[in-house]
């Protein structure tokens, strides 16, 4: 059976956010902070949308150092794993369940991130009426920084047909496909536990780096730097992310 193409409306519930929020180490999370608060050049208290804000781990280490956080996400369960690490931390977070192209805001962000491989869902028209929201979001000469693995020069020569990863008590399988045809990965996940296996399908749309960079620049977001790994080091063919810095025209 083909994947629905609004997939990611259902995949991120249950499980899927329990490997989530167990797989990604607070050490990784930190560094990923650090170089978020450079290449944003982040000004003290600063205010900082954080879009797909998943469960909070990127907008709560932001804010621990000082700064106005808000997170939208489109997922209730990620959101319920955001207030619940916030809640013995003290930390004030704006939380908003809504779509990442239809942002509430006009002018007002000092900076804004999609970190965490949260694009390549959407084709596209979707890809450009998201990054068209976050540019009317933030005030001009705000920077943006977008991290994917789905960049055409990371995950094509990198794709393997099948991974297998063990969290915690789960053990998640990864079973990739590639369409050329549409330039789409279709992936099956499976998550197994105790005997038991959740299975759910994703796609992910591959753009080039000049696709994306047009994107950006259409959207009013004009690129400054593409980097291959949060210590800053250039973008190259092979890496295994993408992160794009922009700024606001
Ligand atoms: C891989 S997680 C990353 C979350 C977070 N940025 C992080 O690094 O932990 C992807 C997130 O994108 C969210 N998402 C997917 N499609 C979305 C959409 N159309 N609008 C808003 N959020 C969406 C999911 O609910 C999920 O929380």
């Amino acid at each position: 059976m083909p994947t629905d193409p609004e997939w990611y409306r259902t995949f991120f519930q249950g499980i899927v956010v329990e490997t989530w929020r167990r797989a990604i180490p607070a050490s990784h999370t930190l560094a990923e902070a650090d170089f978020l608060e450079q290449v944003l050049a982040l000004a003290p208290g600063a205010r900082v949308l954080d879009v797909p804000c998943g469960a909070g781990r990127h907008a709560l280490a932001l804010a621990a150092r000082g700064y106005q956080m808000t997170g939208v996400d489109l997922s209730a369960d990620m959101l319920d794993g955001a207030r619940q690490e916030a809640s013995p931390t003290g930390l004030t977070v704006e939380w908003h369940l809504a779509d990442m192209r239809d942002l509430a805001w006009a002018g007002v962000f000092d900076a804004g991130y999609c970190f965490g491989n949260s694009f390549g869902y959407l084709d596209a028209e979707g890809s450009a009426a998201f990054l068209r929201a976050v540019s009317r979001a933030l005030r001009p000469g705000a920077r943006f920084a977008l991290d994917t693995g789905s960049a055409a020069e990371s995950v094509l020569p990198n794709l393997r047909d099948r991974d297998e990863t063990q969290v915690g008590d789960i053990l998640f399988i990864e079973e990739n496909r590639y369409d050329p045809m549409r330039s789409l990965v279709e992936t099956t996940y499976s998550f197994v536990r105790g005997g038991r296996t959740v299975t759910r399908a994703a796609l992910h749309w591959v753009y080039t780096v000049r696709e994306i960079q047009a994107l950006f620049t259409s959207a009013g977001l004009r690129p400054l730097d593409l980097y291959g790994a949060t210590d800053r080091t250039p973008f190259k063919a092979g890496s295994h992310c993408l992160t794009i810095v922009a700024e606001k025209s």
